[in-house]
């Protein structure tokens, strides 16, 4: 892969959780005008990814992909230089087998033609999927686009999607900057989604409890990859706004999935919360843990840079919890990377992130009330 793309976890939007096959010039101009004019761009949002339907259902008689002339008149060439001259980057997906999910022609026996292909429209980021994969490896698969988008020379963010399948994060880090971990997001608090075709899409708590032990195979570069984001999709305020402060404190990638152009403010607030940002984005590139879990309240932690802290309280139940948190009665450990809070001699100045406002410090009982479904976020910062 090409080192050093991905050296926080990426954010940007992509098409698909709104809008499937369905989507257009249009749709990805007004869509980069709103990233710019929104903030969204200023708070670090930089990728434009057009998923699955961007492409004629055959290859041209050379073999190479031919991006629906209906869907981009102008051609895919002219899109991804209007996006770069709002100065945000570009993404595409294809996919690892015969078809991609959507039966749109996938790369299998082409990987070094679509690379190409990819390099000369510019692109900057490749999803990469599973379907229609029988008689191939995933190691190899991905091994191979890899090394195909390495030839083809322009650098390029490379995204496996091969939903934690094959175990990715214990072979992917030299192929890939990030990984899917999980099947189809859907917007929900923690449902189980089932599609009539008999597979399942699920609520963002279900994949956040999904997988054991892989926080250890997260870091700068290559990235666990909980899915994009349902933020605005649908969901309720709160559960939003902990749907977002999740994937900060596990440093997904950020990639938003929602129509920007019928954004309520609540919706972009939640997505450019400099706070919870600078979470997800701290230069350590530690995948938070969950601390305690007790009667339907979760703490969550998350090492940052400085010594600092970021914890989270989250309410799992469907009725409203206090907070009474007795900061010298708990030691944080993250024994993975051997960093502990010490509040015995060390006092932290906390900072409510949600309600934008200091919250004294770790030498009182930090007390609140959450309301189901929703989180209470805190940067805990180290006094010098
Ligand atoms: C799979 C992926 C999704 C999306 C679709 C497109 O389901 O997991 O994220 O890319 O394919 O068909």
């Amino acid at each position: 892969k090409f080192e050093g793309m991905a050296m926080t976890p990426p954010m940007g939007w992509n098409s698909w959780n709104t809008f499937a096959t369905d989507i257009d010039e249009e749709l990805v101009k007004e869509t980069a005008d709103i990233m710019v004019a929104s903030g969204m761009k200023d708070a670090g949002y930089t990728y434009i990814v057009l998923d699955d339907g961007w492409m004629t259902r055959e290859r041209d008689e050379e073999g190479n992909l031919v991006p629906d002339p209906e869907k981009f008149p102008n051609g895919m060439k002219a899109l991804v230089d209007y996006v770069h001259s709002k100065g945000l980057k570009f993404g595409l997906y294809n996919c690892a087998g015969t078809k991609t999910c959507a039966g749109y022609p996938g790369t299998r026996g082409y990987e070094y033609q679509d690379a190409r292909f990819y390099a000369s429209l510019g692109i900057d980021f490749l999803k990469y999927d599973w379907c229609n994969t029988e008689g191939i490896t995933a190691k190899e698969a991905y091994t191979t686009m890899s090394n195909a988008l390495k030839k083809a020379g322009r650098p390029i963010v490379f995204s496996l999607c091969e939903w934690g399948d094959n175990d990715p994060w214990e072979w992917a880090e030299p192929v890939g900057n990030m990984w899917r971990i999980s099947g189809d997001i859907y917007p929900c608090f923690d449902c189980e989604h089932k599609h009539p075709e008999n597979w399942s899409s699920w609520g963002f708590m279900k994949i956040i409890d999904m997988r054991k032990g892989i926080r250890k195979y997260s870091g700068p570069d290559h990235w666990n990859d909980f899915d994009m984001l349902e933020v605005g999709n649908g969901m309720t305020v709160a559960e939003d706004r902990s749907h977002f402060a999740m994937w900060c404190m596990v440093a997904s990638p950020l990639i938003a999935g929602n129509d920007f152009r019928e954004m309520t403010d609540e919706t972009l607030e939640i997505l450019t919360n400099k706070d919870m940002i600078a979470i997800n984005q701290d230069k350590l590139g530690i995948q938070g843990f969950r601390y305690s879990a007790e009667d339907g309240l979760e703490v969550w932690a998350k090492p940052l840079s400085n010594g600092d802290w970021a914890m989270t309280f989250l309410n799992r139940s469907e009725s409203d919890k206090k907070i009474n948190f007795d900061w010298s009665e708990n030691a944080i450990k993250d024994e993975l990377n051997n960093i502990s809070t010490s509040f015995d001699t060390t006092v932290y100045n906390i900072k409510n992130i949600w309600e934008d406002k200091k919250a004294g410090t770790t030498k009182k009982n930090f007390k609140s009330k959450i309301a189901p479904h929703d989180v209470v976020t805190l940067r805990l910062i180290k006094k010098n």
